[in-house]
């Protein structure tokens, strides 16, 4: 059966063909928005004097027909539509007859795909939007109930200096700061209207492309009809931006899966997003981080998909194009429920251990860069006080003690310009507290940055 395309064709496709080559098993996903544009394209059709505007309205009210159809399910898909395309305007001319096979009047499915897809992405952006300040609030009041919990912080995961808990937390919130302002940024992109190219160079019918475009809310057209149907940059940023976000993601499921661990015992993960193992009785496992780590492969995937797809292609619309809807698609769906899931478990899942986390920044010499510090206040030169401080580690160790357990007269015999107020320095909260030096772990540092935020999260 030769049935959608032209006479030209005679014969039916190879089932295995029409199978292979048909998108509608997934772009059906895009059909809100395939109704949205064909509606604006219909509306301008007749605002230009192109069709009338009783044809319009009588193929407008079969399109929002077809809305319900597809709302409550009954929206019929085959394979012999081949995309979601197609199908809309099969059952549009199976509803209203003759007057539905106007619809495509000066249009294509080339610049059709292109408005259809960037109007899905252009609403996927605001939804994660709403997901991503969700998880910025999750980490906003983990934050705010831990500024004076201090935590080890470290580099090359080797005990460094401690820090404020909001501090540490708070340096995920301007990640994710970040990725709302990349987002933001593509969807300016995103937000132009190819509707008007036609097959690749335009039409002869006397469209107006800007008035589809300022219908469907797009904040320009394209200029280069070429370049509208086969622009699919903003397809690659998109998933650039969701990579990033993966990562940011992944870093802090790292960290939670290092914290949950007995080694660290930072974190203790309650029973809401914590799973069982099925053999071994005493296991808590911290499945939710390690989904979210493991799924960062398949969204650098899409990236690399979209990137690989794009490369070779000559102007202008070449059906490889397919191609991209699954990427995006698996990639909107892997971000947002892992976003979900993140926030799930800084509100609900996880506790953190206060007196495991104050047992170690009390346990360790985190605080040496203390004492060279205030031996610089004393006027010795850094490097010098730097080399001073190392040998009295090295004697700690060698003893077993920390350097809160040198007595005064030691100090002084190690240098006889250092008073008793060093102890007040060698504690940890002081440690924290003292540096105040702009965006550092000092509490009154740290408090700016959560009245920040606080206020940047509630509007
Ligand atoms: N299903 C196609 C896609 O996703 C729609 C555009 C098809 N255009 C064409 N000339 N075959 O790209």
């Amino acid at each position: 059966m030769a049935k959608t395309w032209s006479n030209r064709f005679e014969q039916g496709l190879n089932p295995v063909i029409e199978s292979f080559n048909a998108s509608i098993t997934f772009d059906i996903n895009l059909i809100q928005e395939d109704l949205d544009g064909s509606k604006a394209h219909v509306a301008m059709l007749a605002d230009c004097g192109i069709i009338s505007t009783k044809e319009a309205a009588q193929i407008d009210e079969a399109l929002e027909k077809i809305r319900l159809e597809a709302d409550q399910g009954f929206f019929q898909q085959n394979l012999v539509d081949e995309d979601v395309h197609y199908a809309v305007e099969r059952r549009l001319i199976e509803l209203i007859g003759p007057v539905g096979k106007k619809l495509h009047t000066g249009r294509s499915r080339n610049d059709q795909v292109g408005t259809d897809l960037r109007l899905w992405l252009r609403r996927q952006i605001d939804l994660l939007d709403i997901d991503l300040k969700r998880f910025q609030k999750a980490l906003f009041d983990q934050s705010n109930s831990h500024l004076y919990t201090l935590i080890p912080g470290y580099t090359h995961l080797q005990r460094a200096q401690p820090v404020s808990l909001a501090h540490h937390l708070l340096a995920y919130i301007e990640m994710i700061q970040r990725d709302r302002e990349r987002l933001l940024d593509v969807r300016k992109r995103v937000n132009i209207s190819p509707l008007g190219a036609a097959a690749l160079a335009g039409t002869s019918v006397p469209i107006n492309p800007r008035k589809t475009a300022s219908k469907l809310g797009f904040s320009d057209i394209y200029n280069n009809s070429l370049d509208a149907v086969s622009d699919r940059d903003f397809a690659v940023e998109f998933a650039s931006a969701s990579s990033l976000i993966m990562t940011h993601l992944s870093r802090l499921s790292e960290e939670v899966i290092l914290w949950a661990s007995e080694e660290f015992s930072f974190v203790q993960l309650t029973d809401r997003c914590a799973t069982g193992s099925s053999l071994m009785p005493q296991k808590k496992n911290p499945d939710v981080p390690e989904l979210v780590r493991g799924k960062c492969g398949r969204v650098f995937g899409h990236l690399q998909a979209l990137l690989t797809m794009i490369k070779g292609l000559p102007l202008a619309y070449n059906k490889d194009f397919q191609e991209d809807k699954e990427a995006l698609f698996d990639t909107v769906r892997t971000v947002r429920i892992s976003l979900e899931a993140m926030s799930i478990l800084l509100e609900e899942g996880l506790e953190f251990r206060t007196s495991r986390l104050s047992a170690a920044v009390e346990s360790d010499f985190s605080n040496a860069t203390d004492v060279a510090d205030y031996l610089v206040s004393k006027g010795i030169a850094f490097r010098e006080a730097y080399q001073i401080v190392g040998g009295v580690v090295k004697r700690c160790l060698d003893d077993g003690i920390l350097l809160r357990d040198l007595k005064i007269h030691e100090w002084q015999e190690i240098n006889p310009l250092i008073g008793r107020d060093l102890f007040d320095r060698l504690s940890p909260k002081q440690v924290v507290a003292s540096r105040i030096s702009e965006g550092g772990t000092g509490f009154s540092r740290v408090k700016e940055q959560l009245n920040y935020w606080r206020e940047a999260l509630a509007s």
